[in-house]
């Protein structure tokens, strides 16, 4: 049986990974997992059902029975809940936090595990995520974390939710940003940590079509990918 090349792209919030895992599988043909939007579907599903997001047996509880689906399409990949398309409403900044929150628990991390994993089909997988790398996919043969200074990254953010109609401002961004950091990367289960054999691009002052090309350049030159 063909081994499933997965290139895992991990880092903190805000840094590019979803651009660039994007532009990756596009470019390459290959599956997309991102699993934030996992995160932070199931942050809105608790929240939907009235459980609190620090109740740890609960959320497992629905992290079990997550009805989420991802779709493919011509305007890149929709989120559903059920028989709700929750694409737009999990980008909030409120859909962030929740996700921040729920994804401390060791137990719904477990109950997402799987479904993370079943994603690995040929040709290959990009994998956006945290812990893909360190936990999720530990024998991939790229692992690239992603890094940028926090205010570039709140930068970024702000002109994005700025496209979206969100006004916030540029402080507060920063403030949730330095939080959200903070909570990832001091939680016990799966904290944000480069694994070991990862490579740390930092895009403080990188383009988008520049991080991508060096990324490629690397799968190309490890030979999991045709030039
Ligand atoms: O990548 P994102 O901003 O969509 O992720 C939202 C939250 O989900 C983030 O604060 C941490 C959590 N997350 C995680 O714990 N593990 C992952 N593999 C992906 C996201």
């Amino acid at each position: 049986m063909k081994t499933v090349p997965v290139i895992c792209v991990d880092g903190p919030s805000g840094v590019g990974k979803g651009t660039l895992s994007l532009q990756l599988a596009d470019s390459l043909g290959w599956h997309l997992l991102d699993s934030g939007a996992l995160y932070r579907v199931l942050g809105l599903a608790c929240s939907q059902s009235a459980v609190p997001l620090d109740d740890a047996p609960a959320v497992a509880t629905v992290a079990r029975s997550l009805d989420v689906r991802f779709q493919s399409g011509g305007d890149g990949v929709r989120v559903w809940l059920g028989d709700s398309d929750v694409t737009t409403v999990i980008r909030t900044e409120a859909g962030g936090r929740g996700a921040s929150e729920v994804a401390v628990h060791v137990e719904a991390r477990e109950a997402l595990l799987l479904r993370q994993r079943e994603l690995a089909r040929l040709p290959g997988l990009i994998a956006d995520g945290r812990d893909m790398g360190t936990v999720v996919f530990p024998d991939a043969p790229l692992k690239i974390f992603l890094t940028a200074s926090a205010e570039a990254r709140a930068e970024r953010r702000l002109l994005q939710l700025q496209g979206m109609g969100e006004s916030v401002s540029l402080a507060r961004l920063l403030a949730d940003i330095e939080e959200r950091d903070a909570r990832d990367r001091n939680r016990a289960a799966s904290p944000l940590v480069a694994a070991e054999d990862a490579i740390v691009v930092d895009s403080t002052t990188l383009t988008a079509d520049a991080v991508m090309h060096l990324v490629r350049d690397l799968a190309v030159s490890r030979g999991i990918v045709e030039e």
